[in-house]
């Protein structure tokens, strides 16, 4: 955390000692653990006989309803973009969202990849929802939490915003922080590339499902921006992959934003769908799947994706023409990983 030695933000650092410690403990946050691949060779043969649909297909996984509430309701996502984000950077990461609902995408698309996502349902048989719109943005460009965020002062992102105008919509929203380059997250890089959670209505004056996610680029693009940067222990044996919009830390971000959307939507309250008996560490439905892009995937290896005519390469398709690498998630029908460009 932070090692400066000013006396004032010493003192700031004591005040701020008990959430320090809260933060510390084994709170119910999802993180998006790091994937540490195994090797970076992709496996000759074919291993995997028949089931190569069905990646990672394990009787050992044991994913679990807990009884709460799924987001079944039409989402609004609010996006608060905080630190300087280039415009072209906040066009890729819209079209994605949008690309969510829009079944108009040409094959495989995100639309179809989220038809995972929404085979979950709720004790009152209410499946994830399929639409997700675009409620509002705020944006902050002085940084008013600092460069060096812990998880709660992301909940204090959240409520500057809602103080500015953002609504708090307890109907239909979740909020997304999106933190530019130059902006450490707590375990940023070290052990997280995003989560998920809920605001404390002591901290933002309600609960409401949110998410973070960090642009990677410039700090850890080979933790967090894998596989368009390359882990420097996988040495020769790969290469990075291009990515499909032309920004390593942005097309690496949608991936984990993908992940976090579709773990906040099947486990909002942290209390529906994960795996594993600990709920204070959840594997949840993207948990399962981290690393596999395709066909063949796992072990470091993402398995078979696209390549546009500029060597780039993708796994689905979204509007506007655009395509995106985004990992699989777990199916709760074929009982392993799964999206639109599996091949037989
Ligand atoms: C809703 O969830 C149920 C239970 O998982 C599933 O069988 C059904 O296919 C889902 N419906 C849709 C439209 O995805
Ligand atoms: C931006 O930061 C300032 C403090 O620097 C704060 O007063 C304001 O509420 C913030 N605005 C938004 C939209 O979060």
């Amino acid at each position: 955390m932070g090692s400066s030695s000013s006396p004032s933000l010493l003192l700031v650092f004591l005040l701020l000692l008990p959430s320090f410690i809260i933060a510390a403990s084994p709170f119910p946050y999802h993180s998006n653990k790091i994937h540490i691949p195994l090797a970076g060779v992709k496996p000759s043969g074919n291993t995997l006989g028949e089931s190569k649909r069905y990646e990672g297909s394990s009787d050992l996984v044991n994913l679990r309803y807990h009884m709460g509430p799924v987001l079944s309701s039409s989402i609004k996502l609010y996006l608060i973009w905080y630190g300087r984000w280039a415009p072209s950077q906040q066009s890729t990461i819209r079209d994605f969202l949008l690309s969510i609902s829009d079944s108009s995408s040409p094959s495989p698309s995100v639309s179809e990849w989220w038809s995972t996502v929404s085979l979950y349902a709720d004790q009152t048989g209410a499946n994830v929802t399929r639409s997700l719109t675009i409620g509002g943005e705020s944006s902050n460009l002085s940084l008013s939490r600092g460069t060096s965020l812990t998880r709660l002062s992301i909940q204090q992102v959240i409520s500057d915003s809602i103080r500015s105008g953002l609504p708090a919509d307890h109907r239909n929203g979740v909020y997304l922080v999106l933190t530019a380059a130059g902006v450490d997250v707590q375990d940023f890089c070290r052990a997280v590339c995003g989560f998920h959670y809920f605001t404390f209505p002591s901290m933002v004056g309600h609960t409401l499902p949110y998410a973070w996610i960090g642009y990677s680029a410039r700090q850890c693009p080979d933790v967090c921006a894998y596989p368009f940067a390359i882990p420097a222990y996988m040495g020769r044996a790969t290469t990075a992959m291009r990515p499909p919009n032309g920004d390593v830390g942005v097309d690496g971000m949608v991936s984990v934003i993908a992940h976090e959307l579709a773990e906040l939507s099947t486990n909002p309250l942290v209390n529906a769908w994960y795996a594993g008996d600990d709920p204070t560490s959840p594997t949840e439905i993207a948990d399962l799947c981290e690393g596999v892009y395709g066909s063949g995937g796992g072990g470091g290896y993402t398995g078979q994706v696209a390549s546009d005519g500029a060597g780039r390469q993708f796994n689905v398709n979204g509007r506007k023409g655009r395509k995106f690498l985004i990992q699989w998630v777990w199916s709760p029908v074929l009982r392993a990983c799964a999206g639109p460009n599996a091949v037989n």
